[in-house]
């Protein structure tokens, strides 16, 4: 009985999950060419207004649900454990960094409009456009986590 309801409970974790990614996914894609959007139909401008109010709770649900899974996957995986830890790294890399280019702009920092290399840079991988091919890299290796684990 117990592991039944155990077994229910991570059921409902991956599911939240990947309800959560999947929404995440339709944002990145709407955001990618939003003013475009816009200008074929006014629609998308309430759609990508909804988008952004869902930010903060697709993102604490990605987060509290992967953590979960973090810790009841690290208990199943033997062989390729060190594979499997990088991999989750680099995924996580790329989820911070989006994380940042979310917030900065969030608060259009002054700080990247300076006009060195440096900030350039910064600028550069920084740019929204960027959300999207991370999105597509995140779900490739979360197949990946899948398969290593297995
Ligand atoms: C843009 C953000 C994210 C996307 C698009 C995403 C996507 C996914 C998808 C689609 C899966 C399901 C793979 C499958 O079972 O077929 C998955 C699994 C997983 N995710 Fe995420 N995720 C994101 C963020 C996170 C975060 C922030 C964490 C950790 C704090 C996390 C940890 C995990 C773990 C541990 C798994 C299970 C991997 C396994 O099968 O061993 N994810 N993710």
């Amino acid at each position: 009985m117990t592991n039944q309801i155990l077994e229910i409970t991570k059921f409902l974790i991956s599911f939240i999950h990947i309800i959560a990614a999947s929404t995440w996914f339709a944002g990145s894609l709407i955001s990618l060419n939003i003013n475009h959007l816009v200008k074929i139909n006014e629609g998308f401008s309430l759609i990508s207004k909804q988008f952004i109010d869902w930010t903060n709770i697709i993102i604490s649900s990605l987060v509290i649900t992967g953590v979960i899974l973090i810790l009841n996957n690290l208990a199943q995986i033997n062989d390729n454990s060190m594979f499997y830890i990088c991999v989750l790294l680099i995924k996580l890399f790329l989820f911070i960094w989006i994380m940042l280019i979310i917030y900065l702009s969030r608060f259009k920092t002054i700080y990247l409009n300076k006009p060195t290399i440096y900030h350039k840079i910064f600028k550069l991988v920084l740019q929204s456009k960027l959300i999207f091919p991370m999105t597509i890299i995140i779900f490739l290796l979360s197949e990946l986590l899948n398969i290593l684990r297995i």
